[in-house]
């Protein structure tokens, strides 16, 4: 089957050898083809590949995967079965998981908000460590969730990151100790740090920077006599989209650089909940191109994907150059195009002035490294629905655990996505 190497003639030169991810092989590619679009193929091998990188950089470091970026249960059961703990943000999430079988211990919920009926599920099911960042919550925690282990989260600066979590999310870092010790005296167990550089955190100055800021935070509360026992070094991991960024080796080498494997003589942990940088490069938007316009602003090509059924992260870019693009198909000429989503909403622009191969209606458009916040953050606004699912899956896995799944009915994946037939496609032999 013929695949054009391609990308938009303005992009990086460090993509020249683009390819579906995984090289898929034909047999592979020709059961892609053969599906309905919008499809989002992830490929759990490559799942597992990124989940190594991350540990081969980040050597001693507690990975828990950030489950809202892509919730799917062949995901969990993958991640679960390399021993990967995961990070929650509500109490939908916590079902699910506990439902896929993975163990209580394995979850953390650093959502810093979290409603007292969602406090008291996790209570009641051993979940128990939380992140704070206000007094209220700590409250709040106290009452509904006690002796729970607290982390708390200091706000860092997220001027390195395409997704900027600052303002909403943290505590001031000279405020944190004090946060820390007034958990103690409601009770609760003062635990740890966390941070979040925001995601897609791209400079390797900003990480140093937020290190720096636990640290002192960190040493400030040994000084008012508290033990503290896990450094989380949030989300932010970044994905190789179509920009450069900084490697994950050198990501690694600040965490060593500050010694965190020695926290407290050895007795403090450190994590990472890495969500984009597990998940993103796993996964391939597959689009049909379902209308062509020529108009005064530019010719318009129209996909059955756009950023309310699958690629809302387009929004977050003005210069519309997330994701690499690929185009099935013989030689042709190339043209710029705008690329519309299937809605009547302007916003719906997912791609504006990209040179691609001349479109025909009915052409395959592959978007690439779309595993992460794609189909979790898809709606079905204007009757045009998220894509299905499909994996790929050489090692298929039984439950979360590893050990046989009961018998029963599959589990319903949390947003209910339709998915095609699991069974033939996730055995497929490579
Ligand atoms: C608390 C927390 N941890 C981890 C993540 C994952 O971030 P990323 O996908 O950038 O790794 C998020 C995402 O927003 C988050 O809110």
């Amino acid at each position: 089957m013929p695949y054009h190497r391609f990308l938009p003639s303005d992009s990086h030169s460090n993509f020249n050898n683009l390819v579906l991810p995984s090289n898929y092989t034909d047999d592979e590619l020709k059961v892609i083809e053969s599906l309905p679009t919008p499809l989002l193929v992830i490929d759990c091998e490559q799942i597992r590949q990124n989940v190594r990188a991350i540990q081969q950089a980040l050597p001693g470091v507690g990975v828990y995967y950030a489950l809202k970026c892509n919730p799917d249960a062949e995901i969990v059961r993958t991640l679960a079965a390399m021993g990967i703990g995961f990070e929650i943000a509500s109490q939908q999430e916590a079902q699910y998981l506990l439902q896929l079988h993975v163990p209580a211990s394995q979850i953390v919920c650093f959502h810093t908000i979290k409603s007292p009926a969602f406090l008291q599920f996790l209570h009641a099911h051993q979940i128990d460590i939380v992140a704070v960042d206000s007094a209220e919550e700590l409250y709040k925690i106290a009452l509904y969730a006690p002796n729970s282990r607290v982390v708390v989260r200091v706000e860092v600066p997220n001027d390195g990151s395409v997704v900027d979590l600052s303002g909403k999310f943290g505590i001031a870092p000279q405020d944190a100790p004090q946060l820390l010790v007034q958990a103690q005296a409601l009770g609760l167990r003062p635990y740890g740090i966390t941070m979040h550089v925001g995601s897609q955190c791209v400079e390797l100055a900003a990480w140093e920077k937020a290190v720096r800021i636990c640290m002192d935070a960190w040493a400030e509360t040994r000084r008012l006599g508290l033990e503290l026992r896990l450094f989380s070094l949030g989300g932010g991991l970044p994905v190789p989209y179509r920009k450069p960024i900084v490697s994950l080796a050198d990501i690694g080498s600040v965490i060593t650089k500050h010694e965190l494997n020695g926290l407290h003589d050895g007795q403090g942990a450190v994590t990472v909940e890495p969500g984009r940088a597990i998940a993103a490069t796993a996964g391939t938007m597959v689009t049909s191109i379902i209308g062509i316009a020529r108009r005064a602003s530019g010719l318009w090509a129209y996909l059955d994907v756009g950023v309310f059924n699958g690629l809302m992260e387009t929004l977050l870019n003005n210069d519309y150059e997330f994701y690499p693009l690929l185009v099935s198909g013989e030689d042709r000429p190339t043209v710029r195009y705008n690329l519309g989503g299937p809605t009547c909403d302007s916003v719906d622009t997912p791609f504006r002035n990209v040179e691609l191969p001349e479109l025909r209606i009915g052409d395959r458009l592959y978007v690439l490294h779309t595993g992460a916040y794609s189909a979790s953050c898809a709606g079905s606004f204007n009757g045009f629905f998220p894509p299905s699912v499909v994996y790929f899956n050489k090692t298929k896995q039984t439950d979360a655990g590893g050990s046989a799944v009961p018998s029963g009915a599959p589990v319903q994946d949390i947003h209910g996505l339709p998915s095609h037939d699991m069974e033939e496609i996730t055995t497929w032999e490579r």
